[in-house]
């Protein structure tokens, strides 16, 4: 019951951004305050590793999406275990993760869609 009632709160949480309002100008001095590029590399598209995403130009309610599941814990169907990126999102509000989302998606990626 318990549990239900946690994903149920999860789920609208997660789903509830249908106006998605991020502040491009907040989340850009979050990003950078934060060093996100110290991993995601130079204009976030540029990875220290190859285990480490680009993502400059994803979708904003992707990117959101995936700070927000960065912060839950123990939830194998909502979660995301990642023990790097769980330590840099959980400080953050959603408010936060909202902006800094709006920011990335800003930036020109260099993702392409084979046809
Ligand atoms: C210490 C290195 C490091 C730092 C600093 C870091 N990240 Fe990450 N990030 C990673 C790694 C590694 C992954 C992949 C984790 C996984 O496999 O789920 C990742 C994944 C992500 C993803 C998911 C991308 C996708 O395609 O699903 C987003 C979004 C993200 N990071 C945003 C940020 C933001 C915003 C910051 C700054 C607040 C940040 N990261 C700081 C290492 C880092």
């Amino acid at each position: 019951m318990k549990k239900t009632i946690f994903l149920t709160v999860l789920a609208t949480t997660l789903l509830s951004n249908q106006a998605f309002a991020g502040n491009i100008e907040a989340g850009k001095e979050l990003v950078t305050k934060n060093n996100c590029n110290s991993c995601h590399g130079p204009d976030l598209k540029q990875p220290i590793a190859p285990g480490y995403p680009k993502i400059a130009g994803q979708h904003a309610d992707y990117l959101f999406y995936a700070l927000k599941a960065y912060q839950v814990e123990n939830n194998p169907h909502v979660g995301r275990a990642n023990a790097i990126m769980g330590g840099q999102a959980k400080q953050f509000t959603q408010a936060q993760l909202k902006d800094m989302a709006a920011y990335v998606a800003s930036l020109p990626g260099d993702f392409v869609i084979k046809k």
